[in-house]
């Protein structure tokens, strides 16, 4: 099998769906063996055996609530034992829209805790045997939302902006060790968050969903919402050879949205 991740292995989290599995197949087309995870069993065992059966690579599926350290833990000894992992996507996250004003704390924290304290827990138990192996690719899905502020998702632009914190100085922290580490910045993708998230702000700006699906097609240059493969193709670059000098950048893809 030929490709530019052939013997490599790459633990990505929120693999099951969306960007994520998007990343997975990006990689597994370049010959990657893949671990994926999810919660949801059923959707994560069907996106395995998908990827499985269409790029001809091994996929082992792994259910685990990545908030959760101890869940943690075992998924990535279960993942170093069928890998050794050589590339981590942080790419497991959660959308809550809410009036700052509004939110509630039990909101506020869970999106704390998928979005920057899964980030935590994944990256430093994998880095573990990373820095051992003197190789490694880390690469964090943050947001558009971690480098500018918007209406009504504190939550969200905050825990993005803590990704894109965190990419930085581990780019710093790991250089010495050979493990790059960079952030992916997508601005809206279609995925099922999106679906969400279109719904959650619909409610809160009053305005009907198909009109803000409009509005928001129309303010952007290619007058569309991102494609999940479109993310994949930067995560596929990252984890490669190609980008072996690249380190502690947030990669805005945004289809030229801003110039930031
Ligand atoms: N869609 C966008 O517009 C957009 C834009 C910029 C950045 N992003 C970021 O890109 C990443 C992926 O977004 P997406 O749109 O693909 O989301 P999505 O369609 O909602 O998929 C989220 C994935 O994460 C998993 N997940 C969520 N919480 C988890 C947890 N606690 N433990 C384990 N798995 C968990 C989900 O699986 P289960 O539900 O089975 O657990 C699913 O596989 C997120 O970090 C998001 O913030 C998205």
């Amino acid at each position: 099998m030929e490709g530019k991740l052939v013997g490599r292995t790459a633990l990505v989290t929120g693999g099951s769906r969306g960007i994520g599995k998007a990343i997975a197949e990006g990689f597994a087309k370049e010959g990657a063996q893949l671990v994926i995870n999810g919660r949801d069993i059923k959707v994560l065992e069907a996106s395995a055996q998908y990827i499985r059966e269409t790029y001809g690579v091994p996929v082992l599926p792994i259910a685990a609530d990545v908030t959760d350290e101890y869940q943690v833990k075992m998924m990535v000894a279960e993942a170093e034992a069928f890998g050794p992992v050589d590339v981590l996507v942080n790419n497991a996250g959660v959308h809550i829209a809410s009036s700052f004003l509004e939110y509630t704390f039990m909101d506020f924290k869970n999106v704390i805790e998928s979005n920057v304290y899964s980030v935590f827990h994944v990256t430093q138990a994998a880095l573990v045997h990373m820095v051992k192996r003197e190789y490694g690719r880390v690469i964090n899905l943050a947001s558009t939302a971690g480098k500018w502020g918007s209406r009504n998702q504190s939550a969200y632009n905050a825990s993005k902006h803590a990704v894109v914190g965190i990419t930085r100085c581990l780019a710093l922290e790991m250089a010495p060790h050979n493990i790059l580490v960079n952030a992916v910045c997508p601005w809206v993708v279609d995925t099922d968050m999106a679906k969400g998230f279109m719904s959650e702000h619909s409610k809160a700006l009053g305005v009907g969903e198909e009109e803000l699906a409009e509005k928001m097609n129309a303010s952007t240059p290619l007058g569309r919402l991102i494609k999940p493969r479109e993310v994949a193709g930067l995560a596929v670059y990252l984890a490669s050879d190609d980008a072996s000098y690249i380190n502690g950048q947030a990669w805005t893809v945004d289809g030229g949205y801003t110039m930031i």
